[in-house]
């Protein structure tokens, strides 16, 4: 056995959703780090998406190919099922990331937010896996089956009054992760959830925009590891999911929050 063919994502082909920047971006950057062949990335605005597209495809081998779209909406799930249609006769890797951080006291909740945080967040991920699940059928084995990642939240597991409908959201999805393992075990399709604590992106960026203010400090010394989530961090989770290292792994959440919520 050699440690590079047990990582390696040789000749695969991914979709991951949120591309253009944070854990998307750090996600599909792995993908064609670990050797796949065309990785897919998607998010509403054309030019960011256009250009991280281009970055990745410069560093690495494979492709890394841009579709816009707003997968809040069933119409543009479709949208985006049906182009990935067009282009690949098979999809080996689906990683669910888009999603938005909705905040806000519940005093202040309005039923578009509510809505908004469920269509993106929950909706979306669940359509999206099922209008592609005969491309991720197509090629998968007992020995190499297709993969699917859901992108939860450590807000899934804690309480905190402010992001009530987000938490629920990503509590939702992690729920649903062992139900979907089961109901695809049979068509060779793995699906597991990670559940992210603080990254840098640009969710995140209003908290350590400037890194020597305080608020962002005393944030540093609460998390165990004492410091936030990078690129190498949850790409190294996703390519071991993905790869053959990881592909016994189904219906499980795998905590990725350098010890977040032991101190909640
Ligand atoms: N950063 C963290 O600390 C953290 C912690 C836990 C969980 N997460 C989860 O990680 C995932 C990625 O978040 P991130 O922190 O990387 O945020 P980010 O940097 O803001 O990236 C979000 C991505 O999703 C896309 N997106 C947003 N709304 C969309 C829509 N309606 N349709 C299609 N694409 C859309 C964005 O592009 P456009 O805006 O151009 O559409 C962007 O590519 C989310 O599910 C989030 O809940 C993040």
């Amino acid at each position: 056995m050699k440690i590079e063919d047990l990582y390696s994502m040789k000749g695969k082909v991914c979709v991951v959703t949120g591309g253009s920047s944070g854990l998307g971006s750090y996600m599909a950057e792995g993908f064609l780090a670990a050797g796949a062949g065309r990785v897919y990335i998607t998010a509403r605005s054309g030019d960011a998406l256009k250009a991280k597209a281009a970055e990745l495809s410069a560093g690495y081998g494979g492709d890394c190919i841009a579709l816009a779209g707003d997968l809040s909406t069933l119409d543009g799930v479709e949208a985006l099922a049906g182009q990935l249609h067009e282009k690949e006769r098979h999809i080996d890797v689906l990683v669910n990331n888009a999603g938005v951080g909705t905040g806000g006291l519940f005093e202040r909740m309005t039923p578009q937010s509510w809505d908004m945080t469920m269509d993106l967040n929950l909706r979306s991920p669940v359509f999206l896996t099922q209008a592609l699940c005969d491309l991720l059928k197509a090629n998968a084995t007992v020995d190499d089956p297709a993969r699917v990642i859901f992108i939860s939240s450590v807000a899934a597991s804690e309480i905190f009054k402010h992001v009530m409908a987000y938490s629920t959201s990503k509590k939702a999805l992690e729920h649903m992760t062992p139900q979907l393992a089961l109901a695809l075990a049979d068509d060779h399709i793995r699906v597991n959830a990670i559940s992210p604590g603080r990254f840098y992106s640009e969710m995140t960026r209003g908290a350590w925009k400037d890194p020597e203010a305080e608020s962002f400090r005393q944030e540093l010394e609460r998390i165990p590891a004492h410091r936030y989530g990078g690129l190498e961090d949850i790409a190294g989770v996703a390519v071991m999911l993905c790869s053959r290292a990881g592909s016994y792994f189904t219906g499980e959440v795998l905590n990725l929050d350098g010890g977040h919520r032991l101190r909640h």
